[in-house]
């Protein structure tokens, strides 16, 4: 079959574009990205580091006006009350959008914005298309029983900007709420988990 960065292939619940790398991204990989450090030591020793996500990229050209593109695959699981997710990240040129594709599994987005406080949570799943505007943080979450695999497609020239995320991490969770993903502010949640551990050990 013709093989070239102009056409592609790939499995819907696979994890590569056939023929292009495939990064990987463990839990140890992950540090300071989950909420709770003792849900995520405890997560690391039971399940030996899993495998939390993997993208597979193509640049098939550079430059002003081109496109990249990437298959991510999300594996199902949780760190405490939060579920799997990707570390996420601002694009180093704010102004870039981005459209991601859901093709199997179910999951969300959470998109942030550098100047406002708001927090949005949009569905993620297969035959849907979600919108992420520029000057927008962008993480993938998988709340289901089964992989997240979605398609992700940017301009050449976004570049990641993880660094901007690595300290104050999102302002928002999603975490597990009565058998439910929910929405919270990260500083309520801490409180939170703060209140119920010191019931725990009085
Ligand atoms: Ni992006």
């Amino acid at each position: 079959m013709l093989k070239s960065p102009n056409f592609t292939t790939f499995q819907p619940a696979g994890s590569d574009i056939d023929g292009f790398p495939v990064v990987e991204r463990r839990l140890s990989q992950l540090d300071k990205v989950f909420a709770e450090p003792d849900a995520f030591a405890k997560t690391l020793v039971a399940q030996e580091n899993p495998r939390v996500y993997t993208v597979s990229s193509v640049a098939p050209a550079e430059g002003d006006g081109q496109l990249h593109y990437g298959l991510g695959k999300i594996m199902p699981g949780k760190v405490g009350q939060e579920y799997f997710m990707t570390r996420g990240h601002y694009h180093e040129w704010r102004e870039a959008a981005e459209i991601y594709i859901g093709l199997s599994g179910t999951g969300y987005m959470l998109l942030e914005t550098e100047n406002s406080d708001d927090g949005q949570l949009i569905p993620l799943i297969p035959n849907s298309i979600v919108y992420v505007p520029g000057f927008t943080a962008h993480r993938t979450i998988n709340t289901g029983h089964a992989p997240l695999t979605y398609l992700g497609i940017y301009p050449a020239n976004a570049g990641h900007d993880y660094g901007s995320l690595a300290q104050s991490n999102f302002r928002h969770v999603v975490v597990e709420e009565n058998g439910a993903p929910t929405l919270l502010r990260r500083t309520d949640y801490l409180a939170q988990l703060k209140a119920k551990n010191e019931v725990a050990t009085p």
